[in-house]
């Protein structure tokens, strides 16, 4: 294992009715005039930015709000929220949605306290300081109401880049499953498959003797099998969606990334898809997951076949390890389809003549410097050629 350290500060708030609450949240960590940031429309709808302003309104918490935060999250609207804290003298944001609003809040949040464009920390620029965040989460997927990151797409050029840094971590987090009950089918499957790409990034590593995270990963992921059918069969069973968010957080606060180097070619690759096809980020990555990995297998087979064996329930082949391996991914990709994920990235809009495109922004843009590194490297011939598998 290697050394570490482990810092994750949030409060989580988990259960039902709890979001009435966040108004005594947001004062105890010294808010006194709030942005609440939200989507295209599902809090408004649902009833739930209603309770959160009387939740604020009965803690004494004057706010404002901006909504409009598009799945895939755009620098657009980062730029008009740190104009609107600026002038409105806003000490906390409170996102109100899933990782796109979480995402744009820790945008808006880091640059309000920063004299350049906001862009840089999407360009490599580590986050420092930032103005505190809360979040109420209404779906599970990305895990950013426990993690330091946030992905935001730049209109111009579609780029899609991620920034880190503890100070965007968020001081609390309100997660109540019931929340979660009115999603579209399609985004609670492309949370789960998200959720398990998180757990399969860190699983993918080159450090040698890390029993204890790869038996919290295999945990997860064994939580991921048997709930998401449930929860897809039954959209209201509370206790599936109550132990599918909180794996969720789990996958991605690090508790289970710690002490070991990680993959994330998976993401990289699979961020170019959702900015240009503006996919869901899980359906991407349910096409890209089965590709990348079959093309990397060799690297490590004896990995692929322990979770092929220990997750997924293959017998060993010891005469043939890659055969059990195989049969991990195929039973992987099976399941995706089964929760409604597609299959290829021709269900997704994709084209053979956009690869080009897509591996030059993946393997140049935003400062890289013609590869990618995870797992392993890949180029832009390996890039392209996990896309062109991806196909069909
Ligand atoms: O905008 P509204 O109307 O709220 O609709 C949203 C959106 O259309 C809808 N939705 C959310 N909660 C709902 C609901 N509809 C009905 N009922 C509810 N309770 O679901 C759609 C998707 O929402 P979004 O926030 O985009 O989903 P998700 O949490 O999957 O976030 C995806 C973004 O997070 C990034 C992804 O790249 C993508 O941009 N990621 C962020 C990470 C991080 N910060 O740590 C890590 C991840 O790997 C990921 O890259
Ligand atoms: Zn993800």
């Amino acid at each position: 294992m290697e050394n570490f350290n482990f810092y994750s500060p949030t409060e989580f708030v988990f259960g039902k009715d709890c979001e009435n609450e966040v108004g005594n949240y947001v004062k105890k960590y010294g808010g006194t005039k709030v942005l609440i940031h939200y989507g295209g429309g599902s809090a408004v709808k649902s009833g739930l930015i209603d309770k959160v302003k009387k939740s604020l309104d009965d803690a004494g918490i004057t706010h404002c709000e901006l909504g409009g935060v598009k799945p895939n999250p755009r620098d657009t609207l980062v730029y008009k929220g740190i104009d609107l804290c600026r002038s409105e003298g806003v000490d906390f944001i409170l996102a109100v949605g899933g990782g796109s609003v979480i995402d744009s809040t820790k945008a808006i949040a880091a640059g309000v306290l920063y004299d350049g464009d906001f862009w840089d920390f999407y360009c490599g620029k580590p986050i420092t300081s930032a103005m505190p965040v809360g979040t109420v989460l209404t779906i599970a997927a990305a895990g950013s109401e426990g993690s330091p990151d946030s992905v935001i797409t730049k209109e111009e050029g579609m780029l899609k880049r991620g920034a880190s840094g503890d100070a965007i971590r968020p001081r609390f987090s309100i997660l109540n499953p019931a929340l979660t009950q009115t999603l579209p089918p399609v985004q609670t499957a492309a949370g789960i498959t998200d959720i398990m790409a998180h757990l399969y990034e860190r699983y993918l590593t080159n450090t040698k003797e890390v029993e204890v995270t790869d038996r919290l990963i295999e945990a997860l992921l064994l939580t991921m099998v048997h709930e998401g059918p449930r929860v897809i069969a039954d959209p209201n069973n509370y206790d599936a969606r109550a132990n599918i968010m909180w794996a969720g957080m789990m996958a991605h606060n690090n508790s289970c990334g710690v002490g070991r180097s990680q993959d994330w070619n998976s993401h990289n690759i699979e961020h170019e898809l959702s900015a240009l096809y503006d996919c869901p980020h899980g359906s991407g990555l349910a096409v890209t997951l089965p590709a990348v990995f079959t093309y990397v297998m060799n690297h490590d087979v004896m990995r692929f076949a322990q979770v092929a064996v220990r997750v997924w329930g293959c017998q060993m082949d010891f005469a043939n390890p890659e055969a059990t391996a195989m049969e991990g991914i195929r039973r992987m990709r099976a399941f995706f389809a089964s929760i409604g994920m597609p299959k290829t990235l021709a269900e997704l809009g994709g084209r053979e003549e956009d690869i080009p495109a897509l591996v030059r922004t993946l393997c140049w843009g935003g400062g890289r410097n013609g590869s990618i590194s995870g797992f392993v490297t890949l180029n832009e011939d390996d890039c392209a050629a996990i896309y062109r598998m991806m196909l069909k």
